[in-house]
């Protein structure tokens, strides 16, 4: 077996730099029918440093386009994460009538180079190429030294004015702080989120999104999401992650319906997701880093280090008895398994293999009742194996990442995820599992759950094996995505018929 340094296949539906260092979304908006995404990302290097932010367009948030830097580090200050607003352009020229033409502002944390941390403005007067940094930065200056990354939502009061908040967070102090502006010029401080959850860690990158309970428009529930990182001498060796918190909104103050962080993503590898601004239909799509502090310097892809996850459409939903934050795959992820080949195999008797390129979908479905425990095997030229496994009694779904390939990437980077799965009325149960190069990302009943993962399985095609314990039947999809154009081809291999 090969080893798989320099043999990290570069994902082909995902969005990654052509070179140099990533890490998190920044400025993600949907204006004039494209999505920009904007990314800390270093000019100059594969390791964090210089930070800047990176630019990408997609008309369709798979085929993307990357651009010159957006907003380039310079002397003294560097452009930390934030967001960007599309408002009319009568609005922001102070115009009591606004038509339709949009303007792009961005608020993005400058770090200065004497460890303080402020909010600073940019416009962009050639929809999002360019920017203009604003005379006056930074804007918003405590003077602290982890007051960071600014997000800016809409909000409309009950009279129909929109006013704009705006999320930071005091980092080491765990906590939110909300603003409020009528004219994104002044900020007023008008409440604060925390401490909350854990200590020994940081929090970063606030978002706050609107979402209907079950697709009722009078049911709204407010959505907090934070990523939180650990830090100290004896810091959390799992590293970061995300979280929301389900709760309501005025305007003003955000309440938690409960005083807790939720796990948002159960793999190792979703970190800084958030959503973007004025997406069609007023959908939440997010997007995240997915790797994980505790490691991303260490990862051995090349030139490029640092992948965006699929976008994902967030809801929420009822699930035995209890209002869960959803999470989905974009429309073309569904698009390329409705193409593909359906094939019903049976368990332990006959283990079905099947070859996989490694740019895959995979969508299982099955009822763990006449399955028993179930198991999917992933392996690759290198010298390492992914499991994911399901347990009935237990209603447990664990996903592995192991052997030496893996273990060579860091001391922590051998992992087992596992997320209890809520008992539903539906015995059914249904995975869709993403495997696009390094990129591991698994979306159990159509997003209840969601697991995402790093791995290095080498660069070749993959061996899928499927096991289970009793012969039940197993509904089988798979969508393999080859070379530049990536139309979904079917690829179930013979054996599985
Ligand atoms: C989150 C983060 C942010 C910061 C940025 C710096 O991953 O630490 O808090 O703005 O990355 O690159």
């Amino acid at each position: 077996m090969r080893a798989t340094n320099g043999q990290v296949p570069r994902p082909r539906f995902h969005f990654t730099p052509q070179r140099n260092w990533m890490n998190d979304p920044n400025g993600l908006v949907y204006d004039r029918g494209l999505w920009h995404l904007y990314f800390q990302f270093n000019p100059e290097g594969a390791d964090w440093g210089n930070m800047s932010w990176g630019h990408a367009t997609s008309t369709d948030l798979r085929h993307w386009t990357e651009h010159e830097v957006a907003l380039r580090y310079r002397d003294g200050e560097q452009i930390f994460s934030g967001s960007v607003v599309a408002v009319p352009v009568g609005f922001a020229a102070g115009c009591a009538s606004a038509g339709d033409e949009t303007l792009l502002t961005a608020f993005y944390t400058s770090a200065y180079d004497d460890g303080h941390q402020a909010q600073s403005r940019a416009t962009s007067h050639d929809g999002g190429y360019t920017w203009e940094p604003d005379a006056e930065n930074p804007v918003l200056d405590r003077g602290t030294s982890a007051f960071r990354d600014p997000k800016v939502i809409r909000f409309t009061d009950d009279d129909g004015t929109t006013r704009y908040v705006m999320l930071t967070v005091e980092a080491d102090d765990r906590q939110v702080l909300f603003y409020s502006s009528h004219d994104l010029r002044s900020w007023e401080h008008v409440s604060t989120f925390g401490p909350l959850g854990d200590t020994g860690v940081v929090w970063e990158c606030p978002d706050l999104v609107p979402l209907a309970v079950d697709g009722d428009p009078d049911d709204i529930r407010w959505v907090l999401l934070l990523s939180t990182n650990p830090v100290g001498d004896d810091a959390n060796p799992d590293g970061s992650s995300m979280h929301s918190v389900i709760g309501s909104f005025d305007g003003v103050r955000f309440t938690a319906d409960a005083a807790e962080l939720t796990r948002l993503d159960h793999g190792r590898d979703f970190y800084a997701g958030v959503t973007f601004d004025s997406a069609p239909g007023g959908e939440a799509v997010m997007l995240g880093w997915m790797s994980n502090w505790r490691y991303a310097g260490a990862f051995p892809s090349s030139p490029w280090r640092g992948a965006m996850s699929l976008p994902r459409r967030m809801s929420l939903r009822t699930v035995a008895g209890a209002v869960r934050l959803v999470q989905q795959p974009v429309g073309f992820v569904g698009e390329f398994l409705s193409g593909a080949a359906t094939s019903t195999p049976f368990g332990a008797d006959q283990p079905g293999d099947f070859t996989l390129c490694g740019h895959s979908l995979v969508e299982l479905a099955w009822d763990p009742a006449s399955t028993g425990a179930l198991r999917l095997q992933l392996r690759g030229d290198a010298d390492a194996l992914v499991e994911l496994s399901h347990e009935p009694s237990s209603n447990v779904l664990s996903v592995t990442r192991g052997g030496a390939a893996m273990e060579a990437v860091h001391p922590d980077f051998q992992s087992t995820s596992t997320v209890a799965l809520p008992r539903s009325g539906d015995r059914q149960l249904r995975l869709l599992v993403s495997l696009d190069g390094p990129l591991l990302e698994v979306f159990v009943n159509l997003g209840e759950a969601t697991v995402s993962n790093l791995v290095v399985l080498g660069a070749g095609p993959i061996t899928a094996t499927l096991t289970t314990e009793l012969p039940g039947p197993i509904s089988v999809t798979v969508a393999d995505l080859h070379v530049a154009e990536g139309r979904a081809s079917p690829a179930l291999a013979a054996a599985l018929g």
